[in-house]
């Protein structure tokens, strides 16, 4: 399995995968794989990573910059999906550990909203004061590469469509 950068001929597939793949999530909206097309058009993924088999694509990590209160630099990751038929063997572990070496370039840190049950394994934690309005505080969760407490909301790209203010 190789981990990559998109290219413009996976953009049909990772569509296709977003959509399946959270659309066993009872919290998915639906919208999410037009998040990552509206992300793409605004230039705002800063990874946009793919794990490939025989040249298949089995997984899918998108990365964009965000704001934790009045702190820029944080890597917001989402989404992160594997093929249903292929959950458990590694595929989700490999993309984040592929994405938490290339923010750790050039971010102070990694965040995102999810199930802590998964996320806690890669050092993911929850913070006091940290949060996503409507959201419940365990989901929203940060990684700081440094000496940063994350503190205040988590204010994700506009196209997300989250109408935060911040
Ligand atoms: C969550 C997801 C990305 C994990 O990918 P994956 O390739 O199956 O994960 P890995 O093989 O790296 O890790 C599997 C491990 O994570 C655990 N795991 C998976 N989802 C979990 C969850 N929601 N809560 C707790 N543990 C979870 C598995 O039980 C397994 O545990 P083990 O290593 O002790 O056997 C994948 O299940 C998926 O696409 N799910 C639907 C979309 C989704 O939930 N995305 C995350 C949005 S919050």
């Amino acid at each position: 399995m190789l981990i990559r950068n998109e290219t413009e001929g996976d953009i049909p597939a990772i569509g296709a995968l977003v959509t399946e793949a959270l659309g066993l999530l009872a919290e998915a909206t639906g919208t999410e794989a037009r998040i990552v097309e509206a992300l793409r058009a605004e230039r705002a993924l800063v990874l946009s990573l793919v794990a490939e088999e025989r040249g298949e694509i089995l997984g899918y990590l998108a990365a964009s910059m965000a704001r934790i209160g009045a702190q820029e630099g944080w890597g917001l990751i989402g989404p992160l999906v594997v093929r249903p038929s292929r959950h458990g063997q590694g595929i989700g572990s490999a993309l984040m550990a592929e994405a938490l070496a290339r923010l750790r370039l050039n971010c102070r840190g990694a965040a995102l909203v999810g199930d802590p049950g998964y996320y806690g394994r890669f050092g993911f934690r929850c913070f006091a004061g940290l949060g996503v309005a409507g959201c419940p505080p365990e989901v929203v969760q940060a990684l700081p590469f440094d000496a940063s407490t994350p503190c205040g909301e988590l204010i994700h790209h506009p196209a997300f469509g989250l109408s935060q203010t911040g």
